[in-house]
């Protein structure tokens, strides 16, 4: 089945860009029925608009209060036809009505190994923090800010030389690959979430990478002897 999504940016949409390339590719099982902006003349939709992708705004400041502008996105949703509902840098915060009016099918991204690091300003403060390993989430959204069960991790290591910005370009790059994964993932149907726990096919996961210390990647790497 192909998924129908719609994609809510409020930004440079890349990840939007992402997604979009891998359904051309043939990669992905979806189709974008729509894309939304909150803010006019973005990035984003000159994206869509470049990919021929039906774009719209809603800027959230011609609207009363959070409420209004909210029902107006879902309605928006609804008129395009859209099952899942992927947020790709959507600076907005959904309700729990949000989340319940798709099914629970609406996804986010992070720039953060959840729980670590949630909020606007992920990198940066992974790097000021001092971090030696940060990352990218996609997690199932529930009400609360970067918070809902976690579909797929990718971590990158750090250095103390890091800032926002380098960090932030070494995990955009991993979020451009587990972002179609996990849309893929949904629209074949094979998540599963149980007590706040995600599986997929409903079967072990190996996980991505081994070292010797065990299923994980460690930086900086470990010296002979540990
Ligand atoms: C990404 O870093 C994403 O993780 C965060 O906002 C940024 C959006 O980037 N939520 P783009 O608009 O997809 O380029």
């Amino acid at each position: 089945m192909t998924l129908p999504l719609a994609i809510l940016a409020s930004g440079s949409g890349t990840n939007l860009e992402s997604i979009a390339r891998r359904i051309e590719q043939g990669l992905l099982d979806a189709r974008i029925n729509l894309v939304l902006s909150n803010r006019p003349g973005t990035r984003g939709l000159e994206r869509a608009e470049g990919m021929g992708l039906p774009a719209r705004v809603e800027d959230h400041k011609a609207y009363p209060d959070r409420a209004s502008h909210e029902e107006a996105v879902i309605a928006a949703i609804r008129e395009h036809g859209a099952e899942a509902v992927v947020l790709a840098g959507y600076m907005r915060l959904v309700s729990r009505d949000f989340v319940q009016a798709f099914s629970g099918q609406v996804l986010n991204i992070h720039p953060s190994l959840l729980p670590g690091f949630r909020g606007a300003h992920a990198q940066r403060d992974a790097a000021e923090y001092g971090v030696r390993l940060s990352g990218a989430t996609v997690h199932f959204v529930d009400e609360h800010m970067d918070h809902g069960p976690v579909i797929i991790q990718a971590a990158v290591p750090a250095s103390p030389e890091d800032d926002g910005d380098s960090l932030a370009g070494r995990i955009l790059a991993l979020e451009h690959r587990i972002y179609p994964q996990a849309v893929q993932w949904l629209a074949q149907g094979r998540l599963r979430v149980r007590q706040g726990r995600v599986y997929l096919d409903d079967a072990p996961q190996p996980v991505a990478e081994e070292s010797p210390g065990g299923p994980c990647l460690i930086s900086p790497g470990l010296e002979r002897g540990f």
